[in-house]
């Protein structure tokens, strides 16, 4: 038994694992919060949630399936992969995307995050690694460090529509890289991959036969370049893990349902599929009701989705235009998803754009994300902006920091 002063009041150890996660997405919300309890209401333009504003609700039907699947008693576990009927919704849906895939190779998930937790897990070992678009969506930097790998970023070009930079994905590539990552539209920038650069990553990654593609496509239903196709019908032969699910275009992300298909066409994942199905075994299954919910959205009318995605684009051209007229911000056209990463250019911010944000949530209680939390150094000296809230609410939001820029600007010069 240990006595007074022997230790007892001291802190549990954390592990190292935990200490290290951020996500500035969320982490950033913090102080957000504090201002709030003050009573300062916060124009927020943080956070990638459709639901979070107004105008773009779950689609009723959606809703009403998950509702009477609650009523129906679909209250209990259901199978590890998936509901069966989901599973062949998916597939089905899969398959007009281009390529061949069967409710076999769809696994449902907790959101497509808990299908990255389950691949890193199945596949990443001490000393591999996961080579990922930088910047990037945070956890493909976050978690793959649980299973002692790493990850690196290949370089998107900050000046050119942040497309994907070949030359640096081909030197960063060797045979430790056992997921090449293609965030297709990408978070946080937008950028819209078509067929020719598609093919030229399945080109590199096919020279690595450990090596997987991991393609998200969860903004698959907001491409406004028309360019846009999936990862995996495009290839014959490099194995694809296709992501997707109910969080962004189905506009459900409290759901929690995602999915990964995979795309095997030479059966070279075999091991890594029977890894998978122990690891999804074991953590029993998805939310049985909000499946139902999901299936609804994949079997009933999509016409809707237009609606929606064209209402979006409507406020990145707005968007665009508002940042051409204020100095000190700079933007790539993005091509989908409903995110911009604008450019700081005064140079101070330029240098240290989380004090831009925290500066400017103080001061104009506008809350943005900083840019280097996608990416310490890729994504330093700018900010990520979601285009989703109401145009006036945008305006104010573009007019606030303005009005910060040119206060500062002044200062700087004086
Ligand atoms: C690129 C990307 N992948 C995955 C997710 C999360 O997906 P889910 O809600 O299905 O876990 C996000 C959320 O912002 C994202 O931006």
């Amino acid at each position: 038994m240990l006595n007074e002063g022997d230790g007892m009041t001291g802190p549990i150890p954390v592990s190292n694992r935990a200490a290290n996660i951020e996500y500035a997405i969320r982490d950033v919300v913090v102080p957000a919060v504090e201002l709030e309890a003050q009573g300062h209401e916060i124009l927020k333009l943080n956070i990638g949630d459709p639901i979070a504003y107004p105008g773009l609700p779950t689609p009723p039907h959606m809703v009403e399936a998950y509702v009477e699947a609650l009523r129906n008693g679909k209250n209990g576990y259901s199978p590890s992969y998936g509901l069966p009927v989901l599973r062949e919704a998916i597939a089905k849906d899969e398959q007009r995307k281009g390529w061949n895939a069967t409710s076999d190779d769809v696994y449902v998930c907790h959101g497509v995050t808990e299908a990255l937790q389950l691949i890193f897990a199945a596949v990443l070992d001490e000393g591999t690694k996961v080579l990922a678009p930088g910047p990037h969506y945070p956890p493909y930097m976050a978690y793959p460090q649980m299973y002692g790998a790493e990850t690196v970023e290949y370089q998107l070009h900050s000046d050119d529509g942040w497309k994907l930079d070949f030359g640096d994905i081909e030197e960063k590539m060797d045979d430790d890289v056992r997921l090449l990552v293609l965030i297709n539209p990408n978070n946080p920038c937008g950028t819209v991959c078509g067929e020719e650069d598609i093919d030229a990553l399945l080109a590199i990654a096919r020279k690595y036969p450990n090596c997987i593609v991991v393609a998200d496509e969860i903004y698959d239903g907001l491409d406004f370049t028309g360019q846009h196709v999936s990862v995996a019908s495009r290839s014959h032969d490099v194995p694809v893990i296709a992501l997707n699910g109910v969080s962004k275009v189905y506009y459900a992300p409290g759901w929690r349902i995602g999915y990964m298909a995979l795309h095997d066409p030479a059966k070279r994942m075999n091991n890594v599929r029977d890894g998978l199905e122990r690891l999804l075994r074991s953590r029993l299954c998805a939310s049985t009701p909000a499946q139902i919910g999901y299936l609804a959205g994949l079997e009933q009318d999509r016409s809707w989705m237009d609606g929606y995605a064209t209402r979006v684009k409507q406020q990145r051209d707005h968007c665009l235009k508002r940042i051409e007229q204020i100095e000190g911000l700079e933007v790539e056209q993005p091509g989908g998803a409903f995110y911009m990463f604008i450019r700081l250019t005064d140079e101070a911010w330029a240098n240290d754009d989380k004090l831009f944000v925290l500066n400017l949530l103080h001061e104009e209680h506008v809350l943005l994300v900083h840019g280097s939390g996608f990416s310490p150094r890729l994504g330093k000296g700018h900010v990520r902006l979601v285009y989703l809230a109401d145009v006036e609410v945008l305006d104010e939001a573009f007019d606030r920091m303005d009005r910060f820029l040119q206060k500062h600007r002044t200062t700087n010069m004086s």
